[in-house]
């Protein structure tokens, strides 16, 4: 089976289209940031994402995964413009899987009203919601030798010098339980999130910007004898080893797709035996993606 992992897309909405009126408070800063610079480094974003889908079905991909962080404020004509953007990458939707990064549910309003949920919650249903025990998380989804396990780790952040994670202990415990499931017994587990548990160097990211209970969530994925621990959220591409953690299976971030300079995702090849990793990156003079490996055309 062929998993395509990419993260952090961040489709910048043209600003006279934003409901100024609708903004306030941590909005109206994350917009100052946007103004600010960071907004130019995603401009190209949606083009990014048709290159992205031409090479999903030019290499036979059959999943495809993205860890979060479609938007930059969470504002609900973002994440409709957003669903509309990955339509066609997200074919089949049962063969696309999401989880909300922290700029998807950036403010208490977004998240009640569950704006992510309505435009991304075809493609986070669950194969056993008798383990979802917090609001639909975790979500398991059963393929032939591969399970994936969703995992919600954005939550909003009212201070706005804040960007940090947290996983609700019932999720932990509910992946610990789904981990030790004697189905999954021999199936390669994908665990998906969107905050990064280590940095590339095995550090765990700052108290201000990282995953709060990062070493709960790796405690929790000891049991997972083969797999990997998919994320976005650090946009730069990674794998770190976690074997000197007591882990068996690897962090992989998928750094943004769509960053200008820094485009990048994760392809694997999974088979009931073994596991092949690739990198890929984005040839900004072809306007295509290709894997790192690939001489360029
Ligand atoms: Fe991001
Ligand atoms: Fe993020």
């Amino acid at each position: 089976m062929r998993i395509l992992h990419f993260s952090d897309p961040h489709f910048d909405l043209s600003l006279h289209t934003i409901p100024w009126r609708k903004w306030f408070g941590k909005r109206a800063i994350g917009a100052l940031n946007l103004l600010g610079g960071r907004g130019h480094y995603f401009d190209e974003a949606e083009e990014k994402i048709d290159a992205l889908r031409r090479f999903k079905e030019s290499q036979g991909v059959e999943l495809t995964i993205c860890t979060g962080d479609y938007t930059a404020l969470g504002l609900r004509a973002e994440l409709e413009n957003a669903a509309e953007i990955i339509a066609l990458l997200a074919q089949p939707p049962e063969r696309y899987i999401t989880v909300p990064g922290n700029h998807d549910i950036y403010c208490f309003d977004v998240l009640h009203g569950d704006h992510f949920r309505e435009y991304f919650g075809r493609y986070m249903h669950s194969d056993w919601p008798q383990y979802a025990v917090d609001d639909g998380w975790p979500f398991v989804r059963l393929f032939d030798e591969l399970v994936v396990i969703g995992i919600n780790s954005a939550k909003p952040n009212p201070l706005p010098w804040r960007s940090d994670g947290h996983i609700p202990p019932v999720q932990l415990e509910a992946l610990e339980q789904i981990i030790a499931d004697p189905r999954l017994e021999g199936r390669w587990i994908f665990v998906i999130t969107h905050y990064a548990a280590r940095l590339a160097d095995g550090r765990p990211d700052t108290p201000s910007h990282g995953l709060r209970n990062a070493d709960a969530f790796l405690q929790a994925c000891r049991g997972i004898k083969k797999g990997a621990i998919l994320n976005g959220h650090i946009h730069r591409c990674y794998r770190t080893d976690l074997s000197g953690e007591g882990l068996s299976v690897d962090l992989f971030c998928a750094g943004s797709a769509t960053m200008q300079g820094r485009e990048c995702f994760w392809l694997f090849d999974v088979t009931p035996e073994q596991i092949f990793v690739h990198r890929g990156l984005y040839d900004s003079e072809c306007k295509e993606y290709r894997l790192a490996s690939d001489a360029p055309s």
